[in-house]
């Protein structure tokens, strides 16, 4: 199986995830409903999640973010 192919089921390679995430999908259900990647089976969900986490980690914090503070 081709690295590059997560989802067989519906035929998803990772650069398509990748784009969804650059397109502004955010979490695994973002993915699904962009790509249908993990919406038959749900044996490329682990790695779907593996692949979100680690874009994710990569971005910088977004500085128009407000943080609630406890009152
Ligand atoms: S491999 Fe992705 S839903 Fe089956």
């Amino acid at each position: 199986m081709s690295r590059s192919l997560v989802c067989v089921c519906n035929m998803v390679t990772e650069k398509e995830i990748l784009a969804a995430l650059k397109k502004g999908a955010r979490s695994t259900s973002d993915i699904q409903q962009a790509t249908k990647a993990g919406t038959s089976c749900g044996k490329c969900l682990m790695t779907i999640d593996r692949i979100v986490e680690e874009f994710l980690s990569q971005q910088p914090a977004d500085p128009q973010q407000r943080i609630e503070f406890d009152k």
